[in-house]
């Protein structure tokens, strides 16, 4: 609780172009709390950097991220917006929690144990503390729920343990979160590898359906999802690339997966894809029309991330003092 409101937080990184992952796991769901929560929405560029960016890219994709939270339907005015390295308490509580994390809990995380494999060359420090300053920006305000897919479950129960280590020891200091993994689109997997993550990095273009891609683009990748050797459209142990596609459309169109079934009953694979590539790129159309849009004034989004810096900053300093004296620190 922060105050007398409940808070809701979550953040993305803006380590890559965001995915209908990202989108249908993540964001789509941000705007239903906007109403009875204090809401913030970071852009976690602290985070990005666990990995090697272009600084040019990763200042575009800044830009951009803020852009899409907006044009995905969350308004400046009801939600905080912001990016992480405008506050700097969240980098203090991050060292400060980092104190209060242990080596075998960070070394568990599966996060940290598939980035390492994949960037064997650059595996910093950074990348595996970094679950520690994710409690650190869920924490700095009195987060109550945190919309997340899937993959990020493990992260929040660590941000539970500390919070609850920390308080064990110091008194009521921190709000518990919970996390708020939202049914049907909390893992979108790859349309070239169903049994993996939709993954912004993935290198191969036809896995990834990113938000911004055109139409043409998104039919394309539809029709050369992989599928099965079966002519059936059936939710069923085995058919992990229908599964997937039934999962998506079902996001886009509000369809139930037996309605999914009825509907494409006797029609083949073809049509089925079709249909998904459509119904993904015309909920996509809006979203994509009030990016552009954005994007074409980089003074409003200066203005959005100024104002939700300041208003981060201030509830995120009442948390950081009280855990500073709690501490021990002169302040
Ligand atoms: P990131 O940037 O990898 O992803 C942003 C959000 O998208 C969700 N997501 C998916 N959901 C469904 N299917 C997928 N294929 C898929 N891929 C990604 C993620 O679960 C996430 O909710 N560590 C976080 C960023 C973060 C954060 C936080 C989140 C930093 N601090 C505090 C919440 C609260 C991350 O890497 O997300």
């Amino acid at each position: 609780m922060l105050g007398e409101m409940k808070a809701v937080f979550s953040g993305v990184q803006p380590s890559g172009n965001l995915t209908i992952g990202n989108y249908l796991g993540a964001i789509k769901n941000f705007g239903a709390f906007s109403e009875e929560y204090k809401s913030f929405y970071c852009v976690v560029d602290l985070h990005a950097i666990t990995v090697t960016q272009v600084p040019a890219e990763l200042r575009r994709r800044t830009y951009e991220t803020l852009a899409l939270y907006i044009a995905c339907g969350l308004d400046p005015a009801k939600n905080t917006l912001f990016v992480q390295s405008h506050v700097p308490a969240h980098a203090e509580l991050g060292w400060i929690l980092d104190c209060f994390t242990m080596f075998g809990e960070l070394s568990r995380m599966t996060q940290f144990k598939d980035k390492s494999a994949k960037h064997a060359e650059n595996i910093n420090a950074g990348l595996f503390t970094y679950p520690a300053l994710m409690a650190a920006d869920i924490l700095l305000y009195q987060t109550d729920v945190v919309p997340v897919g899937a993959d990020q479950k493990q992260h929040l129960e660590l941000a539970r343990d500390i919070a609850q280590r920390f308080n064990s020891r110091f008194g009521d200091v921190f709000t518990v979160p919970e996390p708020y993994i939202a049914g049907t689109g909390m893992k979108i997997m790859s349309l070239q590898e169903p049994t993996a993550k939709m993954s912004k990095s993935d290198e191969n273009p036809n896995a990834v359906v990113r938000i911004l891609d055109p139409k043409d683009d998104i039919i394309r990748k539809f029709r050369r999802a992989v599928t099965d050797s079966d002519t059936v459209v059936r939710f069923a142990e085995g058919k992990d690339g229908i599964n997937n596609l039934m999962t998506i459309y079902s996001c886009f169109t509000g369809k139930r997966l037996d309605e999914i079934e009825r509907e494409f009953d006797g029609r083949g694979y073809g049509d089925f894809k079709l249909a998904v590539g459509e119904a993904c790129a015309d909920a996509l159309a809006p979203v994509q029309s009030e990016f552009a849009r954005l994007m074409a004034d980089k003074a409003y989004l200066e203005s959005v991330m100024r104002a939700g810096a300041e208003d981060a900053a201030r509830c995120a300093a009442r948390t950081l003092n009280k855990v500073k004296k709690k501490l021990g620190f002169v302040i």
